[in-house]
């Protein structure tokens, strides 16, 4: 097709004239084609082309090769991303994946504290700049697409997915959207609010969720129902989406969840006529992974009725991600049948081009290599270590008033480090880590709290690492203080709902062991608040919540011997018992009286 007959190709046309042409040109097969979101490991480049298959996801856990190096999936993107192009029309591909806190499927990637310890840091810049380093990092593997931030709002410390969130109160939520702006570019003024925004190609599409009040379920269970008035859903759950849509995120991502027993993917009120109508939002409202398989009992039965209800409710692309054909065949049924309007689908498709004219894929569809040497680099570790100092809350600093027990002496003569999150980079970072739920031990490159401490300490002192230390480990030998990283492996999503809280592994027992015998200084790697017996917080000298910290081990070092002040808040109430869950006080969330460490709290080592 020549350039100058296709308006639509031309770079210099207005954006929405393009978009119009293009839409003008389009079968309704190439229209529901762009609707459709189908996983690498099921997709083939003539289906792509053939189909024109509008985007591709590598679901958790799953991914085209064994080593998954940024340069092998560079190579891979860009051959599905040749099929796209050379479709009839051209249409470049999205291609989606989730860089949660660093482009973490990836070895060698740099990996960032999850969201809960960035809540802790209520720094805006931070979450701006760790945006940017990410976007780098993803935009090299050849990946345009994100599915993050998560802006939920966590109600309750029992949901598997609270450390993907940055708060239990919506203002500090609402400040850490700020990521979108470094994930996507920062719009010009008069950006129009609601109008997605993508500055260039060392940026990537951002996809504010899951849409709405995923947080707020009952017990937190993980995909449940919040029940809520309007007015509070409204003011605790959506208002971070409006400070996303104000800084121009690209897509939405339906939840999994229920409102007052209507699930999202089903909600035409929320979905539609709140999010794109009154809110404006002119993005993409996106599913969730096999979301509209979940909108029917058993789960992916009457399939055609999933899409009927999903499509007309406002979902305009669908993360399938499997059975693509039959997910076009019966949306394809649903138009020509009437049940579904073509007015719908052109609003869908409509939306769909408009993120990517926005995102420059028409002339920039390839992956840009020369981004290769940001994976992981130096620039970014060090700005992964900023962020684990400024999210390390301190709740415990010595046994007695006047006597603070941190920071420690780099040159003491001996010291005991002990625990399973001592020396496990894999615990350190968390679910989504190389793999969906995580991984154990040395799964990519990092700094353990070990590792750090070997760095860090005096040539003279003598590091004894005893992962479960017994009576042995105490015979004969003094120590000047200990070390005790305890807490939660990985999990994500479902894996994660918690009932009991309490510190796995006999991570209190262990501390207690130890505690007992030497001055020690306890590190909780966790996603959450866990419980903290009174008798625990009794023997430890000091305790330091460090959430999920991620590769940056000695961020965490460069506090704790008191290189830098610790400026860490809590993000969440820490309660004390599971009975106060979720807290609540007067209707609202806020931190109750008698929270162990009310929302908000930490304290200063005096460095
Ligand atoms: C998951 C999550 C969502 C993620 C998507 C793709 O089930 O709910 O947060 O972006 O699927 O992996």
């Amino acid at each position: 097709m020549e350039i100058m007959s296709c308006l639509y190709k031309n770079p210099n046309a207005e954006r929405e004239d393009r978009i119009k042409d293009l839409l003008s040109r389009m079968t309704l097969q190439e229209k529901i084609g762009q609707m459709t979101q189908i996983e690498l490991c099921v997709a083939t480049p003539s289906d792509v082309r053939d189909l024109s298959i509008g985007a591709m996801v590598s679901g958790a856990g799953k991914g085209p090769l064994e080593k998954q190096l940024p340069s092998d999936w560079a190579e891979t993107i860009d051959k599905y991303q040749q099929a796209a192009v050379d479709s009839r029309l051209g249409i470049p591909l999205i291609y989606g994946i989730d860089a949660v806190h660093g482009n973490n499927r990836f070895y060698g990637a740099t990996i960032f504290p999850h969201n809960i310890g960035l809540g802790a840091t209520r720094d805006a810049d931070l979450a701006q700049r760790i945006g940017a380093a990410v976007a780098l990092e993803v935009r090299a593997s050849g990946i345009h697409f994100n599915f993050a931030p998560c802006v939920a709002v966590c109600r309750d410390p029992r949901w598997g997915r609270c450390y993907e969130c940055f708060s239990e109160d919506t203002n500090i939520v609402r400040k850490m959207t700020s990521i979108i702006t470094g994930l996507q570019g920062q719009p010009p003024m008069g950006h129009p609010k609601g109008y997605p925004f993508v500055a260039g190609r060392d940026n990537v599409i951002a996809c504010a969720k899951h849409f709405v009040g995923d947080g707020g379920t009952e017990n937190g269970i993980n995909e449940g129902n919040t029940v809520s008035s309007y007015e509070d859903l409204e003011r605790i759950h959506m208002a971070p989406y409006l400070d996303c849509l104000n800084q121009g995120v690209s897509t939405v991502m339906a939840s999994y969840s229920s409102w007052n027993g209507c699930k999202l993917h089903a909600h035409r009120f929320l979905l539609t006529e709140i999010l794109k109508d009154k809110l404006g939002f002119k993005g993409i409202v996106i599913s969730d992974w096999r979301a509209l398989d979940r909108l029917s009992e058993p789960r992916g039965s009457n399939y055609r009725h999933c899409v009927y209800t999903a499509i007309n409710a406002g979902i305009d692309m669908v993360m399938v991600p499997y059975r693509y054909k039959q997910f076009i065949e019966d949306l394809t049924f649903l138009v020509e049948s009437g049940e579904i309007q073509m007015s719908r689908i052109d609003d869908a498709v409509e939306r769909i081009l408009r993120v990517k004219f926005i995102a420059g894929l028409f002339e920039c569809p390839f992956s840009n290599r020369s981004l290769l040497d940001m994976v992981g680099c130096k620039l970014h570790r060090e700005l992964a270590r900023e962020a684990v100092r400024k999210s390390l809350v301190l709740l415990k600093n010595g046994k007695h008033p006047g006597k603070p027990f941190l920071p420690l002496d780099k040159n003491a003569k001996r010291i005991l480090v002990a625990g399973a999150h001592a020396d496990n980079l894999g615990y350190q970072c968390g679910g989504w880590t190389r793999y969906w739920q995580g991984g154990s031990g040395r799964i990519t490159i990092g700094t353990t709290i070990l590792d750090a401490l070997r760095e860090v300490m005096g040539e003279e002192t003598e590091v004894i690492y005893e992962e479960h230390p017994t009576p042995d480990t105490f015979a004969g030998q003094s120590f000047s203080f200990a070390i005790v990283a305890v807490g939660e492996e990985p999990y994500a999503e479902s894996a994660g709902d918690n009932s009991e809280l309490v510190i796995p592994f006999n991570g209190s027992e262990l501390i207690s062991s130890v505690a007992d015998r030497i001055p020690t200084l306890a590190i909780l790697i966790s996603g959450r608040p866990l419980i903290l017996e009174p008798w625990l917080l009794e023997k430890v000298d000091a305790l330091i919540a460090a959430w999920l910290p991620g590769t940056e081990g000695r961020g965490i070092t460069d506090v704790v011997f008191g290189d830098y002040e610790f400026e860490g808040r809590l993000p969440m109430t820490w309660f004390k018992t599971i009975k106060q869950l979720p807290i609540l006080t007067n209707g609202d969330y806020n931190s109750c009286d008698d929270a162990l460490f009310p929302l908000g709290f930490g304290l200063k080592s005096g460095a």
